[in-house]
């Protein structure tokens, strides 16, 4: 008898239709300039809803979720847990998986909403998985998505955080599979495990405070235009930490495998910076071309990321069946993890 395990079954992905905004598009509402966002990021475009007024980050995700469960060849009441993760959701409550469960008319399972930012999606990986594991949940649809654009700063004053951030949506399905071999060389596909940590020590350094019970301004009027109405972020701090901790946390994942990064034939990790992920690849010694990018064409779309990553490494060829991979995320929280599964 095998051992009950999860793997990911089906991916899809959305992007606000209409959404499309370069670097120069970015120069009409504030100074900077495309050559300064390419070089210091690697984010040529991203896809903005900003102005579209009757969309909701649940609406976004609704292609995405529709097409996993396709791709899937699954039917959606055989769905047993949404878990949808973002920090731009439909409302302050309820959660946007309840939205999101009204959409694709879903009544009666259990939805859930996770707040762990750039390491929402490896937070929902690691929880669908558990369920799973204990024979709890046999499907779970796990959402990572993002409206980012309609909470930024687009003028001068919130530069250096706005030309960072892209809208949209990345779902998979999480679907319990019998295992026969669980052991380091085994070539079956399963989620082998994830590594999750905090330090909320750092939780000022990139936050979003208002409306929040922290904060006292209430007033909708005296809001507008206070910068604690925008995301705030300690870019510096941010960035080195990042890079000290998506290696770290990726080596802790390998030595509970019993692997070596050679036994990796793909990172597909959360991207805020292309820095950040190059940095990674010399940390670990491993060839540049093993650490996907996706994010000159989606800049940092947070809890979407790594679920817009596989999508795009598939699609392009650089994911396949039997293809090992490595996530790793690090984000506001401070919260940062791994996970290692073979497609
Ligand atoms: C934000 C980030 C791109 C800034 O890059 P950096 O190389 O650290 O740049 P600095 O903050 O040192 O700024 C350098 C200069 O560029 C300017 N600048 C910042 N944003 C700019 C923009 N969009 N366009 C033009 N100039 C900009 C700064 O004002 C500064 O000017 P000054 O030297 O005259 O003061 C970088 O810190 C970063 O990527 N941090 C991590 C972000 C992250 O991971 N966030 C999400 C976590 S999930």
């Amino acid at each position: 008898m095998g051992h009950r395990r999860s793997k990911i079954q089906g991916l899809g992905m959305s992007v606000p239709e209409g959404g499309l905004t370069t670097n120069e598009h970015l120069t009409q509402w504030m100074d900077s300039s495309p050559e300064w966002v390419e070089k210091r990021t690697g984010i040529k475009q991203r896809y903005w809803a900003a102005k579209d007024n009757h969309s909701s980050v649940s609406s976004l995700a609704l292609p995405a979720c529709v097409d996993a469960l396709s791709d899937a060849n699954l039917d959606k009441s055989e769905l047993d847990l949404i878990i949808f993760a973002t920090l731009s959701p439909d409302a302050s409550f309820p959660g946007s998986a309840c939205f999101l469960q009204a959409h694709l008319d879903v009544p009666g399972i259990a939805a859930l909403d996770i707040r762990q930012q750039c390491t929402g999606f490896l937070y929902g990986l690691s929880i669908a998985d558990l369920y799973v594991r204990a024979g709890i949940y046999r499907n779970v649809l796990l959402v990572g998505a993002e409206m980012q654009s309609k909470c930024l700063d687009v003028s001068t004053r919130g530069r250096d955080m706005t030309v960072l951030f892209g809208d949209g949506a990345g779902a998979v399905i999480v679907s319990a599979t019998e295992v026969e071999d669980e052991s380091a060389n085994s070539k079956e596909s399963f989620i082998r495990s994830s590594h999750l940590h905090a330090d909320g020590h750092f939780a000022k350094d990139l936050l979003w405070e208002s409306p929040g019970t922290a904060n006292r301004i209430w007033n909708p009027e005296e809001l507008v235009n206070s910068p604690e109405a925008f995301p705030q972020m300690n870019g510096r701090l941010v960035f080195t930490n990042a890079v000290r901790r998506m290696p770290e946390v990726t080596l802790e994942a390998l030595e509970a495998n019993g692997m070596s990064a050679e036994d990796i034939d793909l990172f597909v990790h959360h991207q805020a910076n292309r820095r950040i992920n190059e940095k990674f690849a010399d940390a670990l010694g491993v060839e540049p071309e093993k650490v996907f990018s996706s994010i000159e064409n989606y800049g940092n779309t947070t809890a979407a990321t790594i679920p817009i990553g596989l999508f795009e490494a598939r699609r392009t060829g650089k994911l396949k069946a039997g293809t090992m991979v490595a996530s790793a995320a690090f984000g506001s929280g401070f919260t940062w993890g791994a996970s290692i599964y073979r497609w």
